[in-house]
């Protein structure tokens, strides 16, 4: 059961009112967590079904798309470019694209919020064309390295600057007359592939990137999707991949169905894992292979989840992504390793991952994930943090952690979500999974990408 510290009448309200509250308690889930659920829709292909529709030509319908802070804020941005975007509600929405030429110039700043994906992807579209845009951020987003567009946009000819020599936001973007570059990224990073592969829709010549490792692919799909010939493949070189796009002038993008999203399944799937008497069925849930790194880690580790991937069904419309029912039983996992060719699959996974480490017998290791000390904050300190919080022993590396296993469980205690939605849930799930409770200092990033999130636990322990 849940607590929240407002005031009575708060306490009394809605499950979203609570939600809104900071901070929030979480106690063992004694009964276990029992039910169906599909989870919100995934932040990564609603942020790309958005930027993709705006500069495709004619509607673009789209089913499932996720109402969070994060998509909200591309939702915002694509109409300060002038675009239509009708809202049926419930995850419908109608985007009339019009295409790169159509985009209008904003007449104010761009503030992506907390959304990483739209700060990085959106410089991509605005490349080609001459306009002049500004994107800032929140204070997370203005700690993140930018450099890693900033200097390949410049390459391929857009005018580009951003604070301390183009390395941070606000960045200062004034696109153009492009031409097709062959980038090889120094970390695996789908953002700044998707960034270059949209920049390369609009540039002379073809577009190369090459990846260290695999990162989601959405944005390869949803351009083939769009019919947009998208060339990639295995380098040769252990682990890298690389990928191609030519130029095109126009293109349709039909129906988008979004699945649920994999990360927020994550969480749900985790704490099942690690409270007894659970047993959970995660719907409709996106399994695009890229994504679905923490699954196989999990089942390595002895965890009780089936993956049923759904049937093609010629009376749904078909999306650019698989998507199926994965579900978890309560499980008695053991320690593993994970190295840096494992990481880009479950980059997102890796707190959540961290906690079901926790429980497992024995020590996990995780290394070459020095990237998670970029995200939406440090989440090797942050993780760190949280473990030792609620009674874990772990030890911190420049790149990755080694967690000592609890099998026993954990007592609990208060730990620091530092505004990062995926340690906020993650501290919640500590909770669950507790034998005594945890409190989180602050839930509200959870609705950065799973809006629900407390009354969807709540559904769950009612079983
Ligand atoms: C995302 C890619 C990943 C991921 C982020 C979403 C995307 O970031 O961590 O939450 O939608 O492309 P990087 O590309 O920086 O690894």
């Amino acid at each position: 059961m849940l607590t929240g510290s407002g005031s009575p009448a708060q306490r009394a309200g809605s499950t979203e009112a609570r939600s809104a509250e900071h901070p929030v308690t979480f106690r063992a889930a004694r009964g276990g967590l029992h039910g169906d659920v599909r989870v919100p829709g995934d932040k990564s292909l609603s942020h790309r079904a958005l930027l993709l529709g705006a500069v495709a030509t004619g509607p673009v319908p789209i089913s499932g798309f996720l109402r969070s802070a994060d998509t909200l804020s591309t939702l915002a941005a694509i109409r300060a470019l002038g675009v239509a975007v009708e809202d049926g509600g419930g995850g419908e929405l109608l985007v009339t694209g019009c295409g790169w030429e159509g985009l209008s110039e904003p007449e104010d700043v761009i503030d992506v919020g907390n959304a990483g994906t739209l700060i990085r992807l959106l410089p991509g579209i605005l490349a080609g064309i001459d306009r002049f845009t500004v994107l800032t951020g929140d204070a997370s987003i203005r700690r993140r390295p930018m450099e890693r567009i900033v200097r390949p946009l410049i390459a391929m000819g857009a005018a580009v600057s951003g604070r301390e020599g183009g390395r941070y936001a606000p960045l200062a973007l004034r696109g153009g007359k492009l031409r097709g570059i062959e980038h090889r990224m120094q970390v695996s990073s789908a953002q700044v592939k998707s960034c270059l592969l949209l920049a390369g829709l609009r540039a002379e010549g073809g577009t190369t990137v090459i990846d260290p490792g695999a990162s989601r692919d959405h944005t390869e799909r949803l351009l083939e999707f769009a019919g947009i010939s998208v060339e990639r493949g295995p380098q040769g070189v252990r682990g890298e991949t690389w990928v191609r796009v030519e130029p095109v002038n126009s293109f349709h993008l039909p129906a988008v169905r979004i699945p649920a999203d994999t990360s927020s399944a994550a969480f749900l799937a985790v704490a099942a894992l690690l409270v007894p008497g659970s047993e959970v069925s995660l719907l409709q849930t996106g399994l695009n292979p890229t994504r679905t790194g923490l699954f196989s880690v999990l089942r390595r580790m002895g965890a009780d989840l089936g993956i049923v991937p759904e049937a093609e069904d010629s009376s749904r419309p078909s999306g650019p992504e698989p998507m199926g029912t994965i579900r978890a039983q309560s499980s008695q996992m053991r320690a593993t390793d994970i190295g840096p060719e494992e990481v880009p699959g479950m980059i997102d996974e890796l707190p959540i991952w961290a906690l079901a480490a926790a429980k497992a017998e024995g020590t996990s290791r995780l290394r070459g994930a020095a990237e998670l000390r970029v995200k939406e904050s440090d989440r090797i300190s942050g993780v760190a943090e949280l473990l030792r919080a609620i009674g874990v022993e772990v030890f911190e590396y420049q790149d990755g952690l080694d967690i000592v296993g609890r099998p026993q469980g954990w007592p609990g205690g208060t730990v620091q979500a530092r505004g990062d939605h995926r340690l906020a849930m993650a501290g919640a799930v500590a909770g669950l999974a507790s034998s005594g409770q945890v409190t989180v200092d602050d839930m509200r990033s959870a609705a950065v990408s799973f809006p629900g999130f407390i009354a969807t636990i709540e559904s769950l322990q009612a079983g």
